[in-house]
């Protein structure tokens, strides 16, 4: 069990690119549109991720150029940025979901995440662990796939609860009004399947959360 340590920040992404400037080893990534101006910042604070691992938590099944790609959002933000390139894990999510998985998980192997960044819905989903979803269930996997419990509704490949509860370190960035309930409900409140970020204190793994005022106000 572990307790989650919230800090509130005028620009928590400016901390957490921070850290992500500062990570070794393999990190994994999170999608949506919070985590840009960290990337960016990472980027601009250390562009030499040369000997790291890059993989990512989730992804939306879409053609490679979609702009729903959460692999783009990397691309652009942080790794067509940087001076010296870590080794890119990307999920091949334009493929057909199941083998799309079986290759993510192949391609994970026995790699445990030194950092996973992660976003938070306003449902209290987490990679792409949505509230009452088949896919929070599945523990023999590190990776699967199912349907979006919200937008984008298209079918995701998401590193499954186990997968997520391995790393060595969870950092979230939470930004926004919209988030204040879902934080306080995954960071303060019971540890439920209702709120699957809050099953991630069911761990060992060290959780830091960055949040602004508004995400916090809960
Ligand atoms: C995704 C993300 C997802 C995201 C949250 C928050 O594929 O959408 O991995 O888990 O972190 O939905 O998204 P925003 O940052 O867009 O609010």
């Amino acid at each position: 069990m572990t307790d989650a340590q919230l800090h509130v920040e005028d620009d928590p992404a400016k901390a957490v690119g921070e850290l992500l400037a500062e990570a070794v080893g393999s990190i994994s990534l999170t999608g949506g549109s919070t985590p840009r101006a960290a990337y960016e910042h990472a980027a601009a604070l250390q562009p030499d991720w040369s000997g790291r691992h890059v993989y990512w938590s989730d992804e939306r099944c879409v053609p490679r150029e979609d702009e729903r790609s959460n692999y783009l959002l990397a691309k652009r933000a942080l790794l067509d940025r940087l001076a010296h390139k870590p080794s890119v894990h990307r999920i091949h999510a334009w493929a057909d979901p199941a083998a799309a998985a079986d290759a993510y998980e192949i391609e994970i192997g026995d790699a445990r995440f030194d950092l996973s960044l992660l976003g938070l819905g306003p449902d209290g989903h987490v990679a792409s662990l949505f509230p009452g979803s088949p896919q929070l269930a599945v523990r023999h996997r590190l990776v699967t796939h199912g349907p979006a419990g919200l937008e984008p509704f298209v079918t995701r490949i998401t590193l499954t609860l186990p997968a997520l509860l391995a790393a060595k370190r969870i950092v979230f960035l939470v930004i926004g009004a919209d988030k204040a309930e879902a934080v306080h409900r995954a960071f303060r409140g019971p540890i439920t399947d209702e709120i699957p970020a809050s099953l991630l204190r069911a761990g060992d793994a060290p959780i830091s959360v960055y949040l602004d005022p508004a995400a916090a106000a809960r």
